[in-house]
């Protein structure tokens, strides 16, 4: 059956996001997380002597298997490498010698009817290739060989069909079989003598079991294959430095992009494979990459993103050269990653957001090493049901995102995949935001359990049961004061509020955590949320200011709850962007809170007048305090001041 489709998490940062649209002009000479494709191959280096494989492959058997890890790079040297070759051959082919036209036909997608797709791609490269108005139509519905073998006759034309991401395929169609499926209609394409089709399959290594399918029906299946594995340092290098000698040749500018050296190595350094930077969360680091091979492999989304990054800085300081300096600015390779996956995880919805936190506990340990599970396994540790778990596995093994990544099982245990983090230097990053993500939600729950308790008072002594109900529903720590607020204005909250609150308190909830702005927000407000509400249940009823020994000892205990209040709220590190905005907010908050304990001393020591004088100073700052906060973007903060 087919599986919904996940929303990829969005990257923020436009340097990752990879080349640029058709028809734009390169401006990157770096591919962010995306594959290389035909027109990127002038930035594409270090596959050579893969490309010259896999071409002399495709041109001689009637069927070739490309398998490798994921995010090895088997789709970049397919399109940049191989289909860019042959068509670039194809171009300078002398036509006028009668000979077969050779085309390569490129097919990715496996949604919906596989067939027709094939069909449609081949019949778009022949309209192209021949300038045909429109793509030839099929000879029959599904009849898969038989329409290549009209076309091909027609035209005399040979064809080279890749059918990438082919894991896709089993994805999508999960036990298809019978007529006109692509499962019944490929085979006899493979099999039937004399067709000039060849076929060449890449596949993610995890799924090479599921082939099977077409064992019986496919002779010599696994025969001719070919492991894609990953790129060597060696290599690597090039696809760092080449790409600006390419940009340089191709945009040519006073002063030429260069590259330290230091920097080179480095970066290299920092994308090996399995090269284990084990940091526990607040127990510092230690790397265990002992005995280092001489060339070591490399994990080029990786590269790709801490090159894209670090390009995209030089370029906006002016620079023409990537320095050492400026990834050590930038946090070195592992913050880049850091910000990428906290990017990545943040532009999930709230709801992923929770499964993901459920699954990272099982596929990271404490001490940052980390496991492969099974989807299925997952979902029963985690007691998710096994298509939320899905879901979530699929948007962060995307491309865009390739936080985890599907593995084979294990010999002998099944045809199942397993999933685990997609490259150690991720494990210290998801440790960090998963905490992060527990202490938000323990924050919430208390602000809940807190408010739920001061409900239960309220209904005992002012018998307003239908506060109970609004507290109990809003989730979100500002919507629960909201419902304080509405029920201690006299308006009772009905069933139809509850259910709005409860609606409302889902999407705030989303919202607070699309940014890190918002989640300090959210944070901060659920702080003052807090003290306010402690406020409430502590010193409920404000005495007359003339009754200045009350009135002063009411003021007193406002204060000291402030005070506990701001000292919470300024032990949240406030995120650079919005610091000028929140740091008056936080400094005007402890200005009042000073004036008010001072009005309250005089208050209790007999000075009525000077007392009163500074109440109304407080509340003066009190006005001021309470639109800086707004302005700020509190929602709750800016009544948090005591009176
Ligand atoms: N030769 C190369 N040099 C530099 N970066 C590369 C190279 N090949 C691939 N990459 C980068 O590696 C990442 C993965 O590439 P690609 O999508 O081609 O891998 P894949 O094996 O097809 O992945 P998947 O298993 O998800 O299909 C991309 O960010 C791409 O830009
Ligand atoms: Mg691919």
């Amino acid at each position: 059956m087919r599986q919904a489709t996940p929303p990829d998490p969005a990257l923020a940062d436009p340097a990752l996001a990879g080349p640029p649209a058709p028809g734009q002009p390169r401006t990157s000479p770096y591919q962010g997380l995306q594959p290389f494709a035909e027109p990127d191959a002038p930035f594409f280096f270090g596959r050579d002597a893969e490309r010259t494989i896999l071409a002399a492959n495709l041109m001689a058997a009637r069927l070739t298997l490309v398998y490798g890890a994921s995010g090895v790079g088997k789709s970049s040297v397919l399109r940049a490498g191989v289909i860019h070759q042959l068509r670039e051959q194809e171009r300078q082919a002398d036509q006028a010698a009668g000979a077969p036209r050779l085309l390569a036909v490129y097919l990715n997608q496996w949604s919906g009817d596989p067939v027709a797709r094939l069909l449609g791609r081949v019949g778009e490269e022949i309209a192209r290739a021949l300038g045909l108005a429109s793509p030839p139509g099929a000879a029959a519905p599904g009849g898969l060989a038989e329409t290549l073998a009209a076309w091909t006759a027609r035209w005399h034309l040979d064809l080279l069909v890749v059918l990438d991401q082919f894991e896709e395929y089993f994805l999508y169609h999960r036990d298809e079989d019978g007529p006109g499926s692509f499962a019944a209609e490929f085979p006899p394409a493979v099999d039937r003598a004399g067709l000039p089709v060849n076929f060449l399959i890449a596949i993610r290594e995890d799924a090479l079991a599921r082939l099977d399918r077409f064992k019986g029906r496919i002779p010599n299946l696994f025969e001719n294959y070919v492991r894609i594995r990953h790129l060597t340092a060696s290599r690597a290098e090039a696809a760092i430095l080449k790409p600006l000698a390419r940009l340089n040749q191709l945009a040519p500018v006073e002063e030429p992009w260069t590259a330290e050296p230091e920097l080179v190595r480095r970066v290299l350094e920092g994308v090996q494979v399995g090269r284990v930077v084990l940091a526990v969360v607040g127990r510092g680091q230690a790397t265990a990459a002992a005995g280092q091979p001489p060339d070591p492999p490399i994990e080029t989304p990786y590269l790709q993103m801490v090159l894209a990054r670090l390009w995209a800085r030089e370029n906006e300081q002016g620079s023409r050269r990537l320095r050492l300096g400026t990834l050590e600015a930038l946090g070195g390779p592992q913050q880049i990653v850091r910000t990428h996956l906290d990017e990545a995880l943040d532009g999930l919805p709230a709801g992923q957001q929770e499964v993901a936190a459920a699954l990272f506990h099982y596929l990271v340990t404490p001490s940052g090493s980390k496991i492969g599970h099974s989807a299925a396994d997952l979902a029963n540790y985690t007691r998710f049901s096994e298509d939320r778990v899905r879901a979530v596995l699929a948007a962060l093994s995307a491309p865009g995102a390739r936080i985890v990544r599907p593995v084979p099982a294990p010999p002998g245990l099944g045809q199942e995949p397993r999933f685990e983090i997609f490259h150690d230097v991720l494990a210290p990053a998801i440790l960090g935001w998963r905490a992060q993500w527990a202490a938000r939600r323990q924050a919430e729950t208390a602000a809940n359990r807190q408010l739920e308790q001061r409900a239960r008072r309220w209904r005992r002594r002012q018998g307003l049961a239908a506060v109970l109900v609004a507290l109990v529903v809003a989730v979100g720590a500002g919507l629960a004061t909201r419902a304080v607020l509405a029920a201690r204005t006299g308006q009772a909250a009905t069933a139809a509020q509850a259910a709005a609150l409860r609606q409302d308190a889902g999407t705030a909830s989303a919202t607070a955590a699309r940014s890190n702005a918002d989640a300090y927000i959210a944070q901060a407000d659920t702080i003052c949320t807090k003290g306010w509400a402690r406020g409430r249940v502590q010193f409920p009823d404000r005495p007359p200011r003339e009754d200045a020994q009350a009135h002063a000892r009411w003021l007193k205990g406002k204060v000291g709850i402030g005070q506990a209040t701001l000292r919470q709220w300024r032990d949240l590190p406030v995120p650079a962007p919005i610091d000028p905005k929140v740091a008056p907010v936080l400094d005007q908050y402890e200005e009042g809170l000073r004036v008010y304990g001072l009005a309250a001393t005089l208050l209790a020591n007999g000075y009525t007048e000077l007392g009163g004088d500074a109440l109304r100073r407080g509340d003066g700052i009190g006005q001021d305090y309470r639109r800086r906060a707004r302005e700020a973007g509190f929602r709750e903060c800016d009544t948090a001041l005591p009176l």
